[in-house]
Order: C-alpha cells, then sequence, then structure tokens
C-alpha cells in the first residue's frame, strides 16, 4: 500500500541522486575536454521520437512537428562522475527503411544501443525483434542496449502496455526498460544520465579487473568487457 506519490506516474522518473556512492554532474554540450568517449546509437521505427528525446535531453527543447532525420544526426553529451568526465557520442539514426542499408555502418565499434518505440504505435514495437537482430549482429557484442517505450504522455492512445513491454525487455536482455516523454521531458536527459553511470561503472569494473595486469594506456572504449546481466525498469 503505497503513499499518494508513489502511485503518481510522474512521481515513478528515474531518481539519479539515489546512488549515493557517484557524484553525478551534467556538463554543458560545449564542454571540450573528455577522460572517456562513448559511441551511442538511437535506433527504432521512423517517427518513434528518437530526434525529440535526443533534443530534450540535450538542448532541453521539444518541437511537436515532424522532420524525419535524414541519414543521421549528432549529439554529444557530457556528464561528470566522480573524477571523470565522460562524453556520450550520440548517434540519432534516421527510422526509414529506405536508409538502413546506410545506418548499419553506424552500429560499429558502438557501446552502447537505445532502442526506442512509441506506445500508441503498435508497429513500432512488433518491430523491435527486426531491431534487436539489426544492433547485435553489427554492433559491439557486448554492448548493452536499453528499450524505451516513448510517448507515455499519450496515455489515451496507448497499444503497447507497460507489463507487456516490461517482460519483453526482460525476456530480450535489455539492461534497462523505461517508458519516457520527450515532450513532458520524462526520463529523457535520464536515459542519458543512466548509460553514461552504467559506461562509468562498468569501465572501473574492467580497470580493477585489469590493473594488476595490464598496461593504463589500453583504450577503455575498445577493450571494456559489458559483461553484467543486470535488469531494472522504471514506469514513467
Ligand atoms: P525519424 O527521424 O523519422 O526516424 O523519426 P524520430 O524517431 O526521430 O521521431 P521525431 O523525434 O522526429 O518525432 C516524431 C514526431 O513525434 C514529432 O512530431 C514529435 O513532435 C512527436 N513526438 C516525439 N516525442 C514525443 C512525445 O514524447 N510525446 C508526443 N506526444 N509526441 C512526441
Ligand atoms: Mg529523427
Amino acid at each position: 500500500s503505497g503513499s499518494k506519490s508513489d502511485q503518481d506516474p510522474k512521481n515513478s522518473q528515474l531518481n539519479i541522486e539515489e546512488d549515493k556512492k557517484l557524484n553525478i554532474e551534467v556538463l554543458p554540450e560545449n564542454t571540450d575536454k573528455e577522460d572517456l568517449s562513448f559511441k551511442v546509437i538511437i535506433i527504432g521505427d521512423s517517427n518513434v521520437g528518437k530526434s525529440s528525446l535526443a533534443n530534450k535531453a540535450i538542448k532541453n527543447k521539444f518541437d511537436s512537428g515532424y522532420s524525419a532525420t535524414i541519414g543521421f544526426d549528432f549529439f554529444s553529451f557530457f556528464v561528470k562522475i566522480n573524477n571523470k568526465v565522460l562524453k556520450l557520442q550520440i548517434w540519432d539514426t534516421c527510422g526509414q527503411e529506405i536508409y538502413q542499408s546506410l545506418i548499419t555502418n553506424f552500429y560499429r565499434n558502438c557501446s552502447f544501443g537505445i532502442l526506442v518505440y512509441a506506445i500508441n504505435n503498435r508497429d513500432s514495437y512488433e518491430h523491435l525483434d527486426i531491431w534487436l537482430k539489426e544492433i547485435k549482429r553489427e554492433s559491439n557484442p557486448d554492448a548493452k542496449i536499453f528499450l524505451i517505450g516513448n510517448k507515455c504522455d499519450l496515455e489515451k492512445e496507448r497499444v503497447v502496455t507497460y507489463e507487456e513491454a516490461n517482460i519483453y525487455s526482460e525476456n530480450m536482455e535489455f539492461s534497462r526498460f523505461f517508458e519516457a516523454s520527450a515532450k513532458e521531458g520524462i526520463n529523457a536527459k535520464e536515459i542519458f544520465i543512466e548509460a553514461a553511470r552504467i559506461l562509468y561503472e562498468d569501465y572501473i569494473t574492467y580497470k580493477s579487473e585489469i590493473s594488476s595486469s595490464v598496461s593504463e594506456k589500453t583504450n577503455p572504449e575498445i577493450k571494456i568487457t559489458l559483461n553484467k546481466k543486470e535488469h531494472k525498469s522504471i514506469c514513467c
């Protein structure tokens, strides 16, 4: 029997302050020095809101008009975690089928995938298997992947339940599932903060595993092994 605030979906956003061990600070877009850099790709059907989530998270902007991404867009997201500056190089791809052969190249050396569907678009949910197969085939095999159900502000148009997507996410071993709304700013920034936090923690784990035997010069972006299968999900 939770309190009233537990039941309000707006209050169940990711709490990034939750993890007291880590000191997390989002840095401005024009930050010019980083300690660690990771390539993150956003994929999913056209019109689900991939660009909108990136724009909301990074520029705090939302545009209700639709302009399809042609090829890809590129964003940088900087987060300072403890004493390290992480740069996420975010590749926002287009969902349109005619460009698929082009975006396959962008999966290479990817450390992290963000697979997006829209809760009011059944096709975008049914197509997740295809996207997942593609990213697993083309990217770093250890890359972690988040599942994001966007447009959760459109509750009246919902055709994909939270529960079914959560089960799918567990079965397919996504490392996180959450619903989000680029429009309302629900879990938009948190997607990238959480991705950075996981990449940082894996980097620290990796470093401590190799510290006795391998030189510090090893490139963490290429060699980091992301093998912890953890699963958490958060409703929007
Ligand atoms: P492609 O670039 O074609 O692959 O599409 P995309 O996935 O980047 O979608 P985009 O971000 O361009 O958004 C598509 C449409 O959905 C736009 O009209 C957005 O304004 C709208 N939209 C995006 N996110 C949300 C959301 O959270 N809620 C609502 N209501 N509309 C959204
Ligand atoms: Mg787009």
